[in-house]
């Protein structure tokens, strides 16, 4: 393809994309794909001769549409909210246009250095101090499995430089609520803790992590002769986003010298609103934080951000420094191949860096407030309609709901809870996804697609007592 052609083509695909947006309400939101329908339309091999441009643009509509569910559709509730601003989206085709990568400071500038401001802005936005230091990950799960990698070698005095953690004389111990996300467990067992070192801390009623808990799980694991490492607190767990007390468990950490890693992957967009900085009260006192940029804030998949408060010590852990990367001007620059697991950086500080200037934090403090106001109307409507119950707190943008009829409980209560989750799914008029809480199904409204408006959670909220109360 030429540039001539890209121009083209490009034009093409734009307005596509425009035109999606622009008619998405009107689609349904779940895709009605059966397993393998899409690969059955597609040859078996690959094409020997080039396929004209057109043939190809022409086959989102007729092969990939009909097998998407529409995350950036008004009526989409599910997982959480994602991937959405356009601008973003412009950043991001920019960033591959470009065709640049980032092995080194030197390899091309402007990759790190727009990472460095618009990291440090997002750091002012959140209210963090300036004792923070950001670089974008790709996923909150390589963000978290650092944060371990990076407390594992902080408790055993740099172990990866001995015989690891194979040489240690003690095991080392985790802890983690038993409402974090999956992804904290598989870092604790992808950077070698293993499962039998992996505590549990319960929760109380609010779904929180429990201090007083946590406190006699590392006494008695002090007691056993076994060394605790590292806490992982999270602010907005996924299920219900349910907040862990940052400052209790922070003292604790530091009672202990445990690292302390805070998970706000979806919670974290939120502390740009000044009116949500309690949820992490005592942040300062964490070793390191992840916050996702590609959920609620807005920005296109992927776009982690990771800081930390001793980047020498990230850096001394994840540097090797082969010959044929170094530079000049090597005392003077972040290499940030040194901030995380891979070589080769894709230039995603710009898609973030558009948005921000796009949207200013006025426009994204806006949308933001707009969806916990309509979490908060959800969640009372449903609070006040008979034999419905909001079942978790709503201090966010999801509000977890149970239709409860009268004498239907265990798992009756569960398969009817199933039925109709999937029956409003299937009906294609909105998206929601079922989660189980303390042992019994409940169903997720995740708020926060950008076209979402309190019209959109009315028509679901029917949608959703039609199917429910008639099954
Ligand atoms: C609290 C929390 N942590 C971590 C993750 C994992 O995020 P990622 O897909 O970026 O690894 C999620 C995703 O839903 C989440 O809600």
């Amino acid at each position: 393809m030429t540039p001539e052609e890209f121009r083209i083509h490009g034009h093409q695909l734009i307005d596509w994309i425009a035109d999606y947006r622009a008619t998405l309400a009107g689609r349904p939101v779940m895709a009605a794909t059966k397993p393998k329908e899409i690969t059955n339309q597609l040859p078996t091999s690959p094409p020997q001769d080039p396929e004209p441009f057109e043939q190809i643009l022409a086959d989102l509509d007729t092969v990939v549409l009909p097998g998407l569910s529409h995350w950036q559709h008004p009526r989409f509730f599910g997982y959480f909210p994602s991937n959405g601003l356009l601008a973003g989206v412009l950043g991001d085709l920019a960033s591959t246009g470009l065709g640049v990568l980032g092995l080194a400071w030197q390899s091309s500038p402007a990759i790190t250095e727009i990472e460095d401001v618009t990291l440090d802005w997002v750091r002012q936005m959140v209210g963090l101090s300036i004792n923070w230091h950001g670089v974008i990950q790709d996923t909150a799960s390589t963000s978290t499995l650092v944060a371990l990698i990076t407390a594992r070698e902080r408790i055993t005095n740099y172990a990866l430089a001995r015989g690891g953690l194979q040489a240690e004389p003690k095991p080392l111990i985790i802890y983690v609520s038993a409402q974090s996300h999956s992804s904290v467990d598989k870092a604790a067992l992808l950077a070698g803790f293993g499962r039998d070192n992996i505590r549990l801390v319960p929760t109380d009623a609010d779904l929180a992590m429990r201090p007083a808990a946590l406190a006699s799980m590392i006494e008695a694991d002090l007691a056993a002769n076994l060394l605790p490492c590292a806490i992982v607190a999270t602010t907005g767990t996924t299920a219900t986003t349910a907040i862990d007390p940052v400052q209790a468990i922070a003292d604790l950490a530091s009672q202990h010298n445990l690292w302390l890693h805070v998970d706000a992957a979806m919670a974290g967009s939120a502390m740009i609103l000044p009116e949500c900085r309690w949820m992490w009260s005592g942040i300062e006192q964490a070793d390191s934080l992840v916050l996702n940029a590609h959920k609620w804030l807005g920005v296109p998949f992927d776009c982690s951000l990771y800081f930390v408060r001793d980047p020498e010590h990230l850096v001394r852990v994840m540097s090797t420094n082969p010959s044929f990367l170094q530079s000049s001007v090597d005392g003077q620059v972040r290499n940030l191949r040194d901030w995380g697991i891979p070589l080769g950086r894709r230039f995603r500080a710009l898609k973030l860096w558009f948005i921000l200037r796009e949207q200013g934090v006025s426009g994204l403090q806006s949308r933001l407030r707009r969806d916990l106001a309509n979490a908060q109307t959800l969640a009372a409507v449903v609070a006040a309609t008979p034999n419905w119950r909001v079942v978790a707190p709503v201090p966010l943008q999801t509000v977890c709901i149970r239709h409860e009829p009268d004498g239907l409980t265990g798992e009756a209560l569960d398969t009817h809870t199933k039925a109709w989750a999937q029956a409003v799914n299937e009906s294609g008029e909105a998206y929601l996804t079922p989660a189980t809480l303390d042992g019994r199904w409940m169903v997720r409204i995740s708020i926060g697609a950008l076209p979402t408006e309190a019209g959109d959670i009315a028509q679901t909220w029917a949608t959703i007592r039609r199917i429910a109360e008639s099954s």
